[in-house]
């Protein structure tokens, strides 16, 4: 059983979040899921899924995983004292999704301003699953070296670049495929085929 710790900060794409936190309350393999959400991640969730700025934190949990859920532990992300500020905290894999330029920036520079970020850099200190998923467009100088030098410190960059291959037929198929990648990546089984075998595969 795992322990995944899911931030989410201010970058738009937070119905990537909230797919995620769904399927990882659903699986067997998921025993506590960690959230932390940014002010700026607060913002953009109210924005883009309507769900109000000032619900409490059981309903903003109930309304992102789309039912209560036990398994799931809100942290403030001013509670630079939480458990998983520290290393001696068991967390199998993070991840950050969407990773805004800011909070990449933070995380490159080793200069931690909250939860969400020290949570990851203790990740990148133990050598623990840390899989970062930015959202932003184009990409200057400044966010690609900061995603090369996260890459060489042991993340695992996954860009929201949505495949199109499985001829998705609404949004929620086309975020669902890019979630069971990146749960590929947190080392987690999903029930959807998501590796492309090829031509032969076409209409199968
Ligand atoms: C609706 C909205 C959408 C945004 N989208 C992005 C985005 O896609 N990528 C990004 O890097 N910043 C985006 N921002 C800007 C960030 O929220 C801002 O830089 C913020 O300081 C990030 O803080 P955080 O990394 O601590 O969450 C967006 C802001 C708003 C209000």
């Amino acid at each position: 059983m795992k322990t995944i710790t899911v931030g989410i900060s201010g970058a738009s794409g937070v119905i990537y979040a909230q797919r995620l936190l769904m399927h990882l309350d659903e699986s067997a393999e998921v025993s506590q899921i960690n959230l932390v959400i940014s002010g700026p991640g607060r913002r953009v969730i109210a924005d883009e899924l309507e769900i109000s700025s000032s619900a409490d934190s059981e309903q903003l949990v109930t309304d992102m995983v789309g039912r209560p859920s036990l398994k799931t532990v809100m942290f403030h992300p001013g509670d630079i004292g939480a458990s998983i500020a520290s290393g001696s905290c068991p967390v199998d894999a993070m991840i950050i999704i969407p990773c805004s330029a800011s909070t990449l920036g933070t995380l490159a520079s080793g200069a931690s301003r909250n939860l969400l970020h020290r949570a990851a850099d203790v990740c990148l200190k133990e050598n623990r699953r840390l899989v970062l998923v930015p959202r932003e467009t184009p990409l200057s100088t400044i966010h690609l070296e900061n995603m090369l030098r996260l890459k060489q410190a042991g993340a695992l960059i996954v860009p929201a670049m949505p495949a199109f291959y499985h001829k998705p037929a609404h949004i929620i198929a086309l975020v669902d495929h890019f979630i069971y990648r990146v749960m590929d990546h947190l080392g987690l089984a999903h029930s959807q085929e998501t590796a492309w075998r090829g031509e032969s595969a076409k209409g199968s």
